[in-house]
């Protein structure tokens, strides 16, 4: 395993609000808020190495060194469940883009099945965040990063809140240049693909359809 581009964050209140979203009993709208707010404090790790472009500032004082966002940030959510993880890391970078990639896993071979994109031709953005709160077999992210590297993105970052220790392989193998950050790593796959202990379907409990 390439450890070197996997990131687990050890904020406590990643850790604090990772255990509340875990909990069998927290409902759909304070899932959904923690999905929001663990989404912000993950990105602001993963974005850590984003470029920067000096530009002078004139405060009511003088002037005074500041910086600008140089590059141009794509926020890639898989549908559904990483839906929940754009609307905060969005506010905090309003000059980002949202591109939405629907995949689904077959629930017989748990392979990723592609059923939307409407990436233009050329890309639009240089650095991509794929947004999905898990990482299961890894097949949905991997089939992501095919897709925006066919597209022709250089720099693309995977955000999660639950990754499984298959998934890491799956996808720092497939993708060793896609740096992983998420909340946990936890212990295994179950049988049909949910992560143990994880959380349970992280679609399902947003949408309040489990
Ligand atoms: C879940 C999850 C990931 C995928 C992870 O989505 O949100 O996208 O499974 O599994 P993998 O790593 O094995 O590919 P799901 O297929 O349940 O779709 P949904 O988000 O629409 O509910």
């Amino acid at each position: 395993m390439n450890h070197e581009n996997v990131h687990v964050s050890s904020h406590p209140l990643v850790k604090h609000k990772l255990t509340l979203l875990r909990r069998e009993t927290t409902k759909p709208k304070k899932f959904r808020e923690l999905i929001r707010e663990m989404a912000m404090l993950l990105t602001y790790e993963a974005t850590q190495d984003v470029n920067l472009t000096p530009v002078e500032v004139e405060t009511p004082m003088g002037a005074a060194q500041g910086y600008d966002l140089r590059e141009k940030i794509g926020l890639v959510p898989i549908l559904r469940a990483g839906l929940g993880m754009v609307d905060g890391v969005w506010e905090m970078m309003p000059g980002a883009e949202v591109w939405h990639i629907g995949i689904y896993r077959d629930e017989q071979t748990l392979r990723p099945v592609e059923y939307y994109n409407k990436l233009p031709v050329e890309p639009t953005v240089s650095v991509c965040l794929i947004l999905d709160p898990m990482l299961a077999t890894g097949g949905s992210a991997v089939a992501t990063v095919d897709v925006l590297k066919r597209w022709g993105v250089k720099r693309i970052k995977f955000v999660g809140m639950i990754a499984a220790p298959e998934g890491i392989e799956a996808l720092s193998t497939a993708h060793p240049d896609v740096p992983i950050h998420v909340a946990a790593i936890d212990d295994h796959l179950n049988e049909i693909g949910f992560i143990v202990p994880g959380l349970g379907d992280a679609g399902d409990r947003q949408f309040g359809t489990g």
